[in-house]
């Protein structure tokens, strides 16, 4: 009997051309395994695409509430954005990808599981070390890393082998979608410096044509988790999709970054992720509301990393799962409804609410219902600035400047004890 391999299967020409190059090169039997993270893809015509092609199953799982509640909102809670920017759309689908994978490996006795990516990206890093973060002794086998084609050798390698390849103008972009995001590369966007053209956009609308009047959309969080949109309750995945949607429609959630990869490159990229880009803007609008001070300003100072190890394809590491821990006990207050208005392009929080809100119209206001205590603020402040107050005193007194002599006199008429 032949050895299995696992194949991630997208039905693209890629993935297409690994099935019978893992056979031939590998000699293994090859089981396709396409996930549905949210990409609107006929899954039926992949999976006849496989079989027809000579992959020996196909499995196909749908994955998109998974998808949703255990890796985009785990994100979301986070606050994560890659170099402030980028939600992490394509870097979130991986570990959970991976993880099927090991787990078809292991149903079916596979020896090894491949991907299609390419030696230069993040996304082949991501799959590797995920999946020897969940079985060390599986091999993982890249075909497009190892045996490089360019477009047309590919192209006439697939003609050979029988594989069916879409007639007339190529899609000239690299894209990856899931619930999270669109990512888009390659083609023109490889330009810096040349505005992505319009046939990249499929999520978003172009300003030009979003409504004149804005929009706006009651988002519901319960302990960090999007839980409902003007007050109608959904599952994770079908609010995701339902905010691309919306979000889509006035033009949120364009990015367009040069972007670090972590093989060394600089990359340029074009995101779309109206979903993400609205959530992350309400979720850190709520914490504003729920989150003390020194909580909210901690949790900030972990964010990045967190945004950072889930680029760097370290999903299953012990760091995350104790930065979610932590994540996870930060958020049991982050309940409340956000009101965001959608514009022209822009998303923005106009409103907020929350039974935990730690905001005091008492406190805060100037006016006469003020039960905050000014006296108090006076020993406050003179306690709060005295290493700042003797720093100067002696600063002045050893530079001599002229114009810190004021200071020196006001120690000199402070009491002492
Ligand atoms: N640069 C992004 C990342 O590393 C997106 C890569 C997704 N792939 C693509 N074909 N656009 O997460």
């Amino acid at each position: 009997m032949k050895d299995k391999v696992v194949l991630a299967y997208s039905g693209g020409l890629d993935t297409s051309v690994a099935i019978p190059w893992l056979r031939e090169t590998y000699e293994m039997d090859v089981i396709a395994l396409a996930a549905d993270v949210g990409e609107g893809k006929d899954l039926d015509g992949i999976r006849q695409k496989a079989l027809d092609i000579g992959a020996i199953d196909c499995h196909v799982v749908d994955v998109r509430e998974e998808f949703a509640k255990e890796y985009a909102f785990l994100a979301l809670k986070a606050n994560a954005l890659y170099e402030g920017r980028y939600p992490l759309s394509s870097a979130l689908s991986r570990p959970l990808i991976s993880k099927l994978l090991v787990d078809c490996a292991h149903a079916e006795g596979a020896r090894a599981v491949a991907h299609g990516c390419t030696g230069k990206g993040n996304d082949q890093v991501r799959f590797d070390v995920s999946v020897k973060a969940l079985d060390p002794d599986l091999e993982v086998i890249a075909p497009v890393r190892e045996s490089p084609m360019a477009r047309t050798d590919a192209i006439a390698y697939a003609k050979e082998h029988g594989i069916p390849v879409p007639v007339g103008k190529q899609n000239p972009f690299s894209i990856d979608v899931n619930l999270w995001g669109r990512s888009i590369e390659c083609g023109v966007l490889e330009d810096p410096w040349i505005e992505a053209p319009e046939e990249v956009f499929a999520w978003t609308a172009s300003v030009a044509d979003t409504p004149a009047a804005c929009r706006y959309v009651n988002v519901t969080f319960s302990g960090g988790i999007p839980v409902a949109i003007d007050g109608v309750e959904m599952s994770p995945a079908t609010l995701l999709s339902e905010l691309n949607r919306i979000g889509g429609m006035h033009g949120v959630g364009r990015l367009d970054h040069v972007e670090n990869r972590l093989v060394g490159i600089k990359s340029r990229e074009i995101y779309e992720a109206p979903a993400a880009v609205m959530l992350l803007e309400a979720h850190r609008d709520l914490e504003d509301l729920t989150l003390p001070r020194e909580l909210a300003h901690f949790k900030a100072g972990l964010e990045h990393k967190y945004a950072e190890l889930v680029y760097f394809g370290l999903w299953f590491s012990p760091l995350r799962e104790a930065l979610d821990a932590f994540v996870e006990q930060s958020q049991k207050r982050v309940s409340g409804t956000v009101r965001l208005k959608l514009h022209r392009g822009t998303c923005q929080a106009v409103g907020r609410k929350s039974p935990q809100s730690l905001y005091d119209a008492d406190l805060a206001t100037y006016g006469a219902e003020d039960t905050f205590d000014h006296r108090a603020a006076e020993g406050f402040i003179t306690v709060w600035g005295l290493p700042t107050t003797v720093h100067a005193a002696v600063a002045s007194k050893n530079d001599g400047t002229a114009d810190q002599q004021g200071t020196v006199s006001a120690i000199a008429g402070m009491q002492r004890p």
